[in-house]
């Protein structure tokens, strides 16, 4: 009998774009079609974990056995991570979360008025969740072990290993996006503080196995749990 390889964990993920309004109507969003959030989701479920799935708005189906907790804003993705990272043993930002919202939501539906001049927005910065996490108590601890992915078009494993450190995890996922934004298959590169691994490509669900496996062996022993 092999014991799956999270069995006894709890695994927190992030999946998905976030959408930022500047009106009831209006906002900005990107192209993260949440298939890899998803995917890590499934695979860590089928590994034992009990899973959390915090999409941002996406219509995927969940994942049986997967709880998901559906956000709209990076600030609401933060806050349903901070509740649920208080018991996760792993945390796996795939989410790829607005840098900017706009600075003030209008209560009303931004008119043209006639002037001619659009209107100018400003932005404010969103809070980082994976750097947020990354720097709790609990992670600190060892308690927390934290995953961040980085969508690079270029210089993938030197924009990985820099992200890697600015974002102190340890262990940081690099994947050539927005190539791999809707598609069904990914290469990945699995970046530590050692080195590096490459995952060749392959769908995204048989990615999101390997790399739920290549964690696993990363944790602690169940028993320090
Ligand atoms: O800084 P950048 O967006 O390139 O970093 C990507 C990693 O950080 C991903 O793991 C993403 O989910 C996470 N992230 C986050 N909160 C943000 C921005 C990025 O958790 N506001």
């Amino acid at each position: 009998f092999q014991p799956k390889s999270l069995a006894g964990r709890r695994v927190l993920v992030t999946a998905g774009p976030t959408f930022e309004g500047m009106d009831p109507v209006r906002g900005i969003t990107n192209h993260s079609s949440g298939k890899m959030g998803f995917a890590i989701a499934r695979a860590a479920r089928e590994a034992g974990a009990e899973v959390t799935l915090v999409a941002g708005p996406v219509s995927l189906p969940t994942p049986r056995g997967v709880a998901r907790i559906d956000v709209t804003t990076g600030r609401q993705m933060l806050a349903a991570c901070e509740a649920e990272a208080l018991r996760a043993h792993v945390f796996i930002a795939t989410a790829a979360v607005a840098d900017w919202r706009p600075a003030e939501s209008a209560a009303q539906k931004i008119k043209k008025d006639g002037s001619g001049e659009p209107p100018v927005l400003r932005f404010a910065e969103n809070p980082d969740i994976l750097h947020t996490l990354a720097r709790s108590e609990r992670a600190r601890s060892g308690a927390l072990f934290c995953v961040g992915f980085a969508a690079e078009s270029h210089d993938l494993l030197a924009h990985a290993q820099a992200k890697r450190a600015r974002k102190g995890v340890p262990l940081l996922v690099g994947n050539i996006g927005p190539a791999a934004f809707g598609r069904d298959d990914n290469q990945l590169l699995l970046v530590d503080e050692g080195g590096h691994r490459e995952l060749p490509r392959a769908s995204k669900l048989s990615l999101a196995r390997q790399l739920v496996n290549d964690i696993a062996r990363r944790l602690p022993a169940a028993s320090l749990v």
